[in-house]
């Protein structure tokens, strides 16, 4: 006798929702009762062109199976796009409980061959993109006293990939936005996580294999979304991959190092000696902010 998962009267905005992952989410929510904010631009996969069309088609999905939607045509990367998304959840249902930002684009190259417009069409759509709607959004959820937020961040992020250095680049500063937004939420019942998720799209479709791509449906991703974002999950601050049959916690440990004289600097000869035992990570801690891995270091 499990606890249904459930989010009747919540308002769910979800950006990038119009194909992908984005669309597998908006179909689960608004399954299990959410009022769904729908918002893609409709872009190319290098985030180039726009159309209402897969939003739009997102959105008759879920009217088609009973559930309440509307479109949203918004821009992440522009500040008035992220308000204006926001203030059409708000407008049309009243509120917003959870955002999942989700919206991003690939333009593959590697960094010296790199151009200034490469590097800014990426960082704009992932990194200031959850800028312009996060922003927003925890305003109105701070008035509310709750809200749920979702970084997507990936693999290429958190390990480094090659010919993605403007996209891990972003991918790693939304964990980054995510640790902050989460000590910034915590007084306000708002809670923030980040996923890493592998999923066959067409981000993925032309990289691998059919045999691993069918073990990549979007679909399969969308419980740890739903877990994060409902009213009886307590997590936050974490980061986790999900997709290819495995779901686990990354976590950004810290090992125990060595101690040196604070009032005299080593010789670089001395810090080489410790080598070894500098990388050592035996012991190594997690810490929940800043402070607490400072004050950490007197103890
Ligand atoms: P997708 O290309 O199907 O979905 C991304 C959506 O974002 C598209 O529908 C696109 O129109 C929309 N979009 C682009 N620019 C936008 C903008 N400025 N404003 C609003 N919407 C915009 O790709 P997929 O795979 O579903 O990706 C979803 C998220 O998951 C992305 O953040 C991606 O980086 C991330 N991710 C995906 C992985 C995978 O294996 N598919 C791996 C790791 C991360």
């Amino acid at each position: 006798e499990k606890k249904p998962i459930r989010f009747d009267d919540q308002v769910v905005l979800i950006t990038g929702a119009g194909g992908g992952l984005g669309r597998a989410y908006a179909l689960e929510f608004a399954r299990r009762g959410a009022k769904v904010v729908v918002n893609d631009i409709g872009a190319a996969r290098d985030g180039a062109g726009n159309s209402e069309g897969p939003a739009a088609q997102v959105v008759e999905e879920i009217l088609a199976m009973g559930g309440e939607a509307i479109a949203s045509m918004d821009s992440v990367a522009d500040p008035d796009g992220g308000e204006a998304m926001v203030a059409s959840a708000v407008g049309t249902f009243g509120r917003l409980d959870v955002l999942v930002n989700n919206a991003g684009n690939l333009k593959d190259v590697s960094l010296v061959k790199m151009q200034p417009q490469d590097w800014n069409a990426v960082l704009d759509v992932h990194l200031k993109g959850a800028f312009c709607v996060t922003a927003p959004a925890l305003r109105v959820m701070k008035n509310q006293n709750y809200g749920r937020i979702l970084f997507t961040t990936s693999a290429a992020g958190l390990y480094g990939n090659f010919g993605q250095s403007h996209y891990a680049a972003a991918k790693m500063g939304l964990v980054g936005m995510m640790q902050s937004v989460c000590i910034e939420g915590r007084k306000n019942n708002i809670q923030a996580n980040a996923i890493a998720p592998l999923a066959a799209s067409r981000m993925t479709e032309d990289l691998l294999p059919p045999e691993v791509l069918e073990n990549m449906d979007p679909a399969t991703v969308a419980p740890l979304v739903l877990w994060l974002c409902s009213s009886a999950c307590g997590e936050s601050g974490s980061i986790f991959n999900m997709g290819l049959g495995c779901l686990n916690r990354v976590q950004l440990v810290t090992g125990r190092g060595v101690r040196f004289d604070p009032k005299k600097a080593m010789a670089p000869e001395e810090l080489a000696g410790m080598w070894p035992e500098v990388l050592s990570m035996e012991g190594a801690a997690a810490y929940s902010d800043m402070n607490a891995f400072i004050f950490g270091l007197f103890s």
